[in-house]
């Protein structure tokens, strides 16, 4: 039997896409410093040539990292493990004022080849990207990027590009709760789920569930 989803609650039927492959996006910010946050909604756009769509938040408020794409035209996305993946849940909690996502992340840099802004080095492949288009698409707008160059660990990946599953374990997620002081979130893993429950960095304003 089929369920309907009711007309009041269509906008949860994005839902019925996941799990999904949440990415680190790196970006320069306006003083040169770099900056890091997760993002799900991301897809393959063209094959020939290599091209990437990214959906990022416009509204209610914008995120940071599309302020950033939009003025450098540049970013990449860092491909991560599970097993960071409470860190990449950090990187989508906001930052005290004149902190930075980067650092407080404590990741490490890798050197980026086409674009400014650097990798995620604890990440499994990197794609440097150059903004070709972008088309708002509601709360969210769409970029879309080439991918100039790419790189990948060549333990993760086999030769053919094909992940090694006994050597990685993709961060796949399927769904998250918001709690007073934290957020849970389910990710899946070879032996079933993986529950992990990330307490919110007080921030000067205690408004931390961005
Ligand atoms: C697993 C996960 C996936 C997310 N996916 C998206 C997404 O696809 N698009 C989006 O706009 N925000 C997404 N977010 C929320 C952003 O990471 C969050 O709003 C963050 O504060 C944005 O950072 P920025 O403003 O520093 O760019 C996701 C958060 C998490 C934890």
């Amino acid at each position: 039997m089929k369920k309907d989803v009711s007309p009041e609650k269509l906008y949860d039927s994005v839902f019925l896409l996941q799990p999904s492959r949440p990415i680190l996006c790196t970006t320069k910010n306006e003083d040169g410093s770099d900056h890091v946050a997760p993002f799900s909604w991301i897809n393959p756009a063209s094959y020939k040539p290599p091209r990437v769509a990214l959906a990022l938040q416009n509204s209610p408020k914008k995120q940071h990292s599309l302020e950033n794409i939009e003025r450098t035209g540049e970013f990449v996305v860092n491909i991560p493990s599970l097993d960071i993946a409470e860190k990449l849940v950090e990187c989508s909690y906001k930052t005290k004022s004149g902190e930075n996502k980067f650092e407080r992340s404590e990741f490490k840099r890798l050197s980026s080849r086409k674009v400014q802004p650097p990798g995620v080095q604890e990440c499994k492949a990197h794609l440097e990207c150059k903004l070709l288009s972008k088309m708002p698409a509601g709360d969210h707008t769409i970029l879309i990027a080439d991918i100039v160059h790419a790189c990948f660990d060549d333990e993760a990946y086999g030769f053919d590009m094909l992940i090694r599953l006994d050597k990685f374990t993709p961060a796949i997620h399927l769904k998250n709760y918001y709690l007073e002081d934290s957020q849970v979130h389910v990710f899946l893993s070879p032996g079933g789920a993986h529950v992990t429950e990330v307490q919110y960095k007080k921030t000067n304003n205690d408004s931390n569930n961005g």
